[in-house]
């Protein structure tokens, strides 16, 4: 009988350890807290992080750990990692996938929120990497996936700055993907095209913020209409399947482009000249052919 009761302990005790354990950012909202759900349905511990503690207290009823999380601050991403692996002792999957768009013309937007949004999506991301390293070098296994946009890959309407954050990120995990191969680490990108979450409002009132006054109202007007469009985006269920599959097949690609109209922009990106592409994606965004000096827009390219 005691031999049993050790045993079930040893098994429960296996079972625990066989548990295998994911973090996942920006977990309050969108593809994240669908990621999270995800996770959770396959049987992973789940930590969520964010700032929002409140938005994700459904996770935690399912089961998720929720943390805390500021990307802005070093300390908080570092207490984030350390709770993990003093809680759960081992991290399998790291999915860096909060962001958000700090939209409007160059011309406008200052350059401290322009570092903010680099600190957001590049260098918290990247922190977060070096933090959970050790443990996976350790283990000589791990997945990072890291949640990129076709806008790593094509440019949108005001949209420089994030565009510059999220290109950034597809280098740094193609060098990244490389230098972690020989530790049987993976690094996966996932590249989202138009998803229905709060993250088009939020780009999209950044733009209106900044730049829907001066001389790039009309640009503004234009780019918030269609980062406002929810109807041309897909359930965020369908990226966090994709981010479920680059955790779980065993050969995982280097990049999932989600859902098929993306794939269809990036196809369409790598087929035609700069300026073919320039040409199709302007008439996309209505873009005018010219603004006078007074803020007239004229003739939209669609016409020329
Ligand atoms: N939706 C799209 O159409 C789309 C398309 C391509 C790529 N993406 C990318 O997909 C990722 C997820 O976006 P989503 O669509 O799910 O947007 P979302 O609904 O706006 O969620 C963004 C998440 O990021 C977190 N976040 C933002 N700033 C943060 C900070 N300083 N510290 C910690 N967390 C922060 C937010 O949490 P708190 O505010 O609670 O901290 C939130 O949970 C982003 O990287 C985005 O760029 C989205």
């Amino acid at each position: 009988m005691k031999n049993e009761i050790a045993l079930m302990k040893k098994g429960q005790m296996m079972n625990i350890e066989q548990k295998k354990v994911v973090i996942v950012t920006g977990a309050s909202s969108g593809i994240g807290k669908e990621t999270v759900r995800r996770f959770l349905d396959e049987g992973y511990e789940v930590y969520a992080g964010a700032r929002r503690l409140d938005a994700m207290r459904d996770l935690g009823q399912s089961g998720a750990h929720l943390v805390y999380l500021d990307l802005t601050k070093g300390e908080s991403i570092d207490a984030c990692v350390a709770q993990v692996l003093s809680q759960s002792g081992r991290i399998d999957v790291l999915v860096n996938n909060a962001g958000y768009g700090a939209y409007g013309a160059v011309e406008e937007v200052p350059l401290s929120a322009a570092r903010d949004q680099m600190e957001v999506n590049l260098f918290a991301l990247a922190h977060l990497i070096q933090a959970v390293l050790p443990a996976m070098r350790e283990r000589r296994s791990g997945r990072i996936i890291n949640v990129t946009s076709i806008g790593g890959r094509v440019w949108s309407l005001l949209g420089a700055w994030y565009h510059a954050s999220k290109f950034a990120v597809e280098g740094f995990s193609d060098a990244l993907r490389n230098e972690l191969r020989p530790f049987g680490i993976d690094v996966i990108v996932v590249e989202p095209g138009a998803i229905k979450t709060e993250w088009g409002s939020i780009a999209a009132e950044n733009v209106k913020k900044t730049s829907a006054q001066g001389p790039y109202r009309e640009l503004a007007e234009a780019a918030a209409r269609i980062l406002s469009m929810e109807s041309i985006g897909v359930p965020p269920r369908m990226i966090a399947d994709t981010i479920w599959r680059a955790a779980s097949v065993r050969h995982p690609q280097p990049r999932y482009i989600a859902p098929f109209s993306a794939r269809m922009i990036v196809w369409l990106r790598w087929l035609l000249s700069d300026r073919a592409f320039d040409r199709i994606w302007s008439r996309f965004y209505g873009l005018p052919r010219t603004i006078t000096a007074s803020g007239q827009a004229q003739k939209s390219l669609a016409k020329s």
